[in-house]
């Protein structure tokens, strides 16, 4: 058993990633990299999304480069054209009418998806489900997009840093964390597979209510936050103000890039905008100050690994997520070691 976990684990090609956005696969060839490995992505007129190695079997150059032909990708270094199942269907240099060898294809990843307006890949037979967002899909919703972010980081301790509640009023002063309380009472965490939630209803100062400054609702309210947890690295935290009504949900896709970076895919779901994207453009700014207070310190760590042998660091009660994370990483590794 591996006792910490780096961004690039070859045990982590058995799991769904996000590699994009939908809106960034368009009708041209663009490149993104998961786990050091990189991929070309586009949008064929009839076959819809299209997901290789980014990797000419010619002479490995970057199909990125090529050009969207229609249905075809055509090679920029010597042209040769691919269809929309990778198959080779034309090399320049031999002519028309040409016998194509065989081995002419483009590979690519066990498997690849679109949801949540997120592309998604399984660089091999995925251990863990797509994750699945239920208020992406409520209309009583409102979604805003952060614009993805990249970082010095490690996507476990990543993972680590969404999931935990004790840092809020260290972390976060600049922001929401001020009127945090520091002790973390109890709350319960139930696995199911490679997934978890975790629910905490507690009383916090509630300085953002109308009703507060009006004087109908008291200050200190009640607050159930509600994390969900998809292994590897996709996590979601729905905020319900039982007291002033509206849910706040804020979603994380993380790419682990390579071994010393991360890009963050965050979007936020508000269901109490009443329309106003003057308020959503604000929802998501706020939401871009926590995570660059959160990446402030967890860009500085030492060493960009997620610790799994739960003996070498010190848990207390209010861990009970983190170690949780942990477990389920724990066991996506040795199942996947076990496959091979
Ligand atoms: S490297 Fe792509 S056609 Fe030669
Ligand atoms: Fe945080």
């Amino acid at each position: 058993m591996p006792r910490s976990l780096r961004n690039v684990d070859v045990a982590l090609r058995r799991a769904w990633h996000p590699l994009c956005r939908s809106s960034e696969a368009t009708s041209q060839p663009r490149a993104f990299t998961l786990m050091g490995e990189p991929y070309v992505v586009y949008r064929s007129p009839s076959d819809g999304l299209r997901v290789f190695y980014d990797r000419c079997p010619h002479r490995f150059a970057p199909l990125s480069l090529g050009t969207c032909e229609g249905e075809k990708l055509r090679c920029a270094y010597h042209g040769w054209v691919f269809d929309a199942q990778g198959k080779c269907v034309e090399i320049p240099s031999l002519g028309p009418n040409a016998t194509l060898p065989a081995r002419a294809e483009l590979s690519g990843p066990f498997a690849f998806a679109e949801s949540h307006g997120m592309v998604f890949v399984a660089p091999e037979s995925p251990l863990t489900p797509l994750p699945s967002l239920a208020s992406d899909a409520d209309p009583a919703f409102e979604r805003g997009d952060l614009e993805p972010i990249v970082t010095r980081a490690n996507a476990g301790l990543l993972a680590d840093n969404f999931l935990d509640m004790a840092h809020f009023a260290f972390v976060h002063t600049g922001t929401f964390g001020a009127g945090e309380a520091t002790e973390v009472g109890h709350y319960t965490v139930e696995r199911d597979g490679y997934t978890f939630s975790a629910v905490y209803e507690h009383h916090f100062a509630n300085r953002e209510d109308p009703g507060v400054a009006a004087g109908t609702r008291a200050l200190i309210q009640r607050r159930r936050l509600t994390y969900r947890y998809v292994a590897p690295y996709h996590l979601e935290l729905a905020l319900d103000f039982l007291d002033s009504g509206g849910t706040n949900v804020i979603g994380f896709f993380l790419v682990p890039v390579d071994d010393e970076t991360v890009r963050i895919y965050s979007s936020i779901w508000r269901d109490d905008l009443e329309g106003s994207s003057e308020r959503l453009r604000e929802a998501i700014a706020f939401e871009v100050a926590v995570v660059n207070e959160d990446l402030a310190l967890q860009s500085r760590y030492y060493d960009l690994a997620l610790p799994l042998d739960i003996t070498s660091e010190v848990h207390v009660k209010a861990d009970k997520t983190t170690v949780e994370l942990r477990r389920i990483l724990r066991d996506l590794i040795d199942a996947a070691n076990a496959c091979d």
